[in-house]
């Protein structure tokens, strides 16, 4: 038996995940029990959750992997600290995190109160996030690449993959990074926090790239499809910009200089009006990005002439340009994880390892992003017990429905009639996105489903679109590129003819972030959307995380409370179909 514990410490999105025998047992962030977005520090309760998944304890677990390596690039470092002479409290904040990530098993042994047995391996940053693409994929080879901020010293990593094999062969340094870059872009646009990336790509398609050549000046695209950034833009390579990580979520200083607005004029303060300037810098970030990307890709492709690509880092959330591969490259077929940021590196590191002690099955498989907590019926049954008073006073009727073909009915029916659902069943997903798990649901039909989602629960800017979750074999009916995409990590078109019928799920631009839904890894979710379009031929729900300003829920207690305090219309906890009676119907 090999047991493998996968780490994302000290680092944004902190979580764990635990290998046993070659298959995953247990996945999950720890923002989703501490209920703090991006929590960063030791993911004590996400180690715990995995070893209680598995029977185990941390005595007996073999092998940690941990997804740093202190002392990799270190002739970089030194280089760079002899030419640009950084504020030494930017060292000092580097030493610190170096420091953190290398004594991650003496943390360990302290919160736990234990000798470890088990081996540790530091897997360079980069080289968990291409194995957590390449090593879960069903490829038997690809080319790699991960796009990211930073991790040891690198932002980008170029490589190779076959069978059980992953390599590095090149790397873009600290200070240039393309996630800086839309990092800092989007704090000029107004959205300050860790993790607000995603607003300016649904900002974007509101505007015009009438900024693409200031962007030109930032970004510079090299001859060899690399980047680099003209650092007088920029502050994160000269000062200390306060990445805090320790024990709370991240917090990011200011990443750019005045000289970026020299060049674009004044920056939006955060909860000013978004004029179309604003739509328009967006507009203009993202077609650099997109520029840089495509080169980076292109250049990739030239040195591995592989029709599969095995895409990681943070920058692979950018699921629009992730929806133009296809189109603007010559891969064929790509893989992206579900957790493409720096959690995926506890699945990249343990699976680094797991290919390297290489006993009986050496790679895991990952179609699905289901490994988090479940709940039983009876767990769920003793929590409305408890809270039967507050149901009751909240207007609700309940009903236990144990059939799966009369629940599923029953809420494609809510669904259709203009209601909002709140879905909680089985194992919570792994990454980011809410896979119809841990969804709130409804018609993507109605024009105004936008408006009475932000209104009754997300409270969340206009201008962010809401997801179609399609079933699998009717992606190609309705959108115009034909692909899995399980983990919502790709936006396509969808068919001009189309666009009109799901307006909810349409952005600005015809797109949409779909998520494709297989009867083989969701029986339930794929059933629920059957039935959905039994009533309204129309295969597909809108489906946004549930959740209101928090992390998406994890336990049925978060689920109820959530209803409870928002203007939900069901919940469908498990088997147990909660139903407001005295909600004005929308219709
Ligand atoms: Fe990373």
């Amino acid at each position: 038996m090999s047991l493998i514990l996968g780490l994302n410490a000290y680092h944004g999105d902190s979580a764990a995940c635990l290998i046993r025998d070659g298959e995953l047992v247990a996945a999950a962030e720890e923002e989703r029990f501490r209920r703090i977005k991006h929590w960063a520090g030791l993911p004590t309760q996400s180690i715990d959750y995995c070893l209680a998944e598995g029977g185990l304890s941390l005595g007996d677990v073999e092998h940690i992997a941990i997804n740093r390596k202190p002392g990799v690039n270190n002739w970089r470092r030194l280089a760079f600290v002899l030419t640009h002479r950084p504020d030494p409290r930017l060292m000092l904040q580097k030493i610190r995190n170096i420091r953190h990530a290398s004594s991650a098993n003496e943390a360990l042994e302290k919160v736990y109160g234990i000798s470890l047995k088990a081996q540790i391996h530091h897997v360079e940053h980069h080289l968990a996030h291409l194995a957590s693409a390449f090593l879960v994929s069903h490829f038997d080879e690809a080319a790699c690449i991960s796009i990211d901020g930073f991790g040891d010293f690198a932002s980008t990593a170029m490589g190779f993959g076959r069978g059980r094999s992953v390599t590095i062969d090149e790397r873009v340094y600290f200070p240039h990074s393309l996630g800086i870059f839309y990092s800092a872009l989007t704090q000029f646009i107004g959205f300050p926090h860790y993790g607000d990336e995603y607003k300016v790509m649904g900002l974007a398609p509101y505007g015009k790239p009438n900024y693409l050549a200031q962007m030109r000046q930032i970004v510079r695209v090299q001859p060899d499809g690399t980047f680099r950034l003209a650092l007088k833009y920029f502050r994160h390579h000269t000062a200390n910009v306060s990445y805090s990580w320790n024990n709370c979520a991240p917090e990011v200083g200011t990443l750019y200089t005045e000289r970026l607005i020299d060049l674009l004029g004044p920056a939006r303060k955060s909860g000013e009006p978004l004029e179309q300037k604003h739509k328009d810098i967006a507009s203009s970030v993202q077609a650099m990005y997109e520029e840089a990307f495509f080169a980076l890709l292109e250049a990739l492709h030239a040195r591995y002439p592989s029709p599969n690509l095995a895409l990681s880092g943070g920058c692979a959330m950018n699921s629009v340009a992730n929806g133009k591969v296809y189109l603007r490259t010559p891969f064929k077929k790509m893989y992206l994880p579900a957790a493409a940021g720096d959690a995926g590196g506890a699945i990249g590191g343990a699976s680094y390892v797991l290919s390297m002690i290489a006993d009986g099955r050496s790679r895991l498989s990952l179609d699905s992003a289901y490994s988090g907590p479940a709940f039983s019926d009876g767990e769920i049954g003793k929590l409305i017990e408890t809270k039967q008073q507050q149901i009751t006073d909240a207007g609700c009727a309940m009903r236990w429905i144990v059939n799966e073909r009369e629940l599923c009915q029953r809420t494609a029916t809510a669904i259709a009639e203009g209601k909002v659902i709140g879905w909680f069943q089985g194992r919570m997903e792994w990454g980011p996105r809410a896979l119809g798990n841990r969804s709130i649901l409804c018609d993507p039909r109605r024009a105004d489903m936008k408006e009475i989602l932000n209104a009754r629960i997300k409270r969340r800017e206009s201008f962010r679109p809401f997801a179609p979750s399609i079933l699998r074999e009717a992606v190609s009916e309705w959108f115009e590129q034909d692909d899995d995409v399980p983990f919502m990590m790709q936006v396509f078109q969808i068919r001009p003819e189309k666009r009109s019928l799901v307006p909810a799920v349409c952005h600005v631009d015809g797109s949409g972030r779909l998520q494709t839904v297989h009867a083989d890894t969701n029986p339930l979710y794929h059933q629920l959307i059957a039935e959905f379009s039994r009533l309204t031929s129309v295969p597909m729900v809108l489906n946004t995380s549930f959740n209101e300003n928090e992390p998406v829920v994890c336990r049925p207690e978060e689920a109820l409370d959530c209803f409870l305090r928002t203007k939900m219309d069901v919940l469908v906890l498990g088997n147990f179909f909660i139903e407001r009676q005295n909600q004005e119907a929308i219709a």
